[in-house]
């Protein structure tokens, strides 16, 4: 069974209390908060402010995924701002070891995500000092976009790389999961799924998140 994290990309930012409510009365396991800041993604979606906005709202773990420039120049405020997992971008960060040694000393889950593009074994060295690996299954910077089906390819990549390393990793993959392919997405070894369009634009979401759960 596999943690479900609902991406509040999709979310009615006019009604995030109410989305918010509506997540914590649900099966969902983690609040996903992608962050874009318009050049590290071609989107700008929300910062600080709401998610220390969001984090009032709920006691659910608060899993942030930074799709920023020099993130660890904001890694404190995103701790101050209530984040439980910070992810930051392999594509993004020169200094990777010190960026994750730095998001664990301020007190949260670090976590890498990885673009389409980019290889699973470039973690070989970094991987037993994650928390999470988020594979990217789609371009990062939208909602709504299709699966990219290698991504089934890299997910057993990764579960053998962290089978060898005797590592803790969970494997979260975001972007265009469905009810329609969860299943062979947690076959492959999938820990974590990051739903957006999939929870929030369904008739009901608290039962979509619940059909998710129950793959
Ligand atoms: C994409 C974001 C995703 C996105 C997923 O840049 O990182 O978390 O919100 O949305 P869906 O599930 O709609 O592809
Ligand atoms: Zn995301």
């Amino acid at each position: 069974m596999a943690l479900i994290a609902p991406s509040l990309l999709s979310a009615d930012f006019l009604n995030l209390q109410k989305d918010s409510e509506m997540l914590n009365k649900s099966e969902a396991d983690w609040f996903h908060l992608d962050v874009m800041d318009g050049r590290f993604v071609p989107n700008i979606s929300f910062g600080l402010p709401v998610i220390a906005h969001i984090r009032k709202a709920t006691q659910k773990v608060c899993d942030v995924h930074l799709m920023i420039e020099a993130p660890e120049q904001y890694a404190a405020a995103f701790k101050e701002a209530g984040a439980d997992v910070l992810t930051v971008h392999i594509e993004a960060c020169r200094h990777l070891h010190r960026n994750i040694q730095q998001i664990k000393q301020l007190g949260m889950k670090a976590g890498v995500a990885v673009n389409p593009h980019t290889p699973v074994h470039l973690l070989a060295d970094i991987i037993s000092d994650l928390d999470v690996v988020c594979l990217m299954s789609v371009n990062p910077g939208f909602g709504g976009q299709k699966f990219i089906p290698h991504t089934l390819h890299k997910i057993r990549q990764l579960k053998a790389l962290i089978t060898e390393k005797n590592a803790q990793a969970l494997i979260e993959i975001d972007g265009g999961v469905t009810l329609e392919n969860a299943s062979s997405i947690i076959l492959a070894g999938a820990d974590v799924l990051v739903a957006g369009n999939t929870v929030f634009k369904s008739a009901d979401p608290v039962a979509t998140i619940a059909a998710l759960k129950a793959i």
